[in-house]
């Protein structure tokens, strides 16, 4: 692993793009800070003003209460109205160049869709859609009736005065498409990220501190096949050690630069 400052990093990223035919990136909160959005881990962030544990799956289900801060803590999200920022259009003109495949993304707010990225895989699930969990629902796992709704339904009742909206087909509780601590994670997603982890011949880790799983594993999975792993973030995370790169920097302006330089795959 060479950790490089933030240029020297940039011009040894942009070499190996143009070089990539299966680009897979991996991205964490860090990538969209630069849109207004909180991260988690860094001062001020999330987990320094709520308790994860306050938070979980089974306290979802077990209090109105944790269901009427969680239905708080999203309205506070979408009231910033996020934008993409530059990081996460330069994937996208990656995956137009023919070199990137999909994003893998840890993130909930929707932004690398909003941004025009084709194939994002949501392992954490998405705050844009509610869907019903069920009336008591347990060992971590959703067991509602089906109902799907985008999250504007949710903000109706909400503004309505209704502070834990119900299922409207079978009175279960609803909830936030994400997926909580203690809920298990959707099987399809991480299946799929694990699949392109395994093809890809350069793994780029953005903004993500890479603490929880099985996200922080996909690095090692991509690794283990033979791709070269690059990590851009701005502070250091437990797998430095382990990369191919490390740009010590901030994604809106690492990736826009490194992007910049790297030509259509001939096949692309
Ligand atoms: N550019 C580069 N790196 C950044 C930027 C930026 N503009 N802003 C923040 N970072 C870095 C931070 O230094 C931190 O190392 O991004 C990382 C974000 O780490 P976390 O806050 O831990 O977020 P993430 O890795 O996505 O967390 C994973 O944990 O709580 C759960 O479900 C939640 O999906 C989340 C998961």
């Amino acid at each position: 692993m060479t950790e490089r400052d933030a240029a020297e990093g940039v011009a040894a990223l942009a070499a190996l793009l143009g070089r990539a035919q299966r680009v897979v990136a991996l991205t964490g909160a860090g990538i969209s800070t630069e849109s207004g959005i909180p991260d988690f881990r860094s001062p001020g962030g999330v987990w320094s003003r709520h308790d994860p544990r306050d938070l979980t799956f089974d306290r979802y289900v077990a209090d109105a209460g944790v269901r009427a801060r969680s239905w708080e803590m999203r309205q506070e999200f979408f009231a910033t109205r996020p934008a993409p920022n530059p990081a996460h259009a330069a994937l996208v003109a990656l995956e137009r160049a023919g070199r990137l495949r999909a994003v893998i993304t840890q993130n909930i707010d929707g932004l690398h869709q909003d941004a025009g990225s084709r194939e994002v895989v949501e392992v954490h699930g998405t705050a844009r859609t509610v869907t019903c969990i069920g009336r008591w629902p347990v060992d971590g796992l959703p067991d509602g009736c089906g109902f799907v709704a985008p999250y504007a339904w949710a903000v109706e009742r909400l503004e309505s005065g209704d502070p834990d909206p119900g299922c409207p087909d079978c009175g279960g509780l609803v909830k936030s498409a994400t997926v909580s601590f203690g809920q298990q994670l959707p099987e399809q997603a991480i299946r799929r990220a694990q699949l392109h982890a395994a093809v890809s011949d350069v793994f780029l880790v953005v903004g993500s501190s890479l603490q929880v799983y099985p996200a922080a594993a996909l690095p090692g999975v991509a690794q283990q096949n033979g791709a070269r792993v690059v990590i851009v973030n701005d502070e250091p995370t437990d797998l430095d050690p382990v990369a191919h790169l490390v740009v010590r920097g901030r994604a809106g302006e690492v990736l826009p630069t490194a992007v910049a330089g790297v030509a259509p795959h001939r096949n692309g």
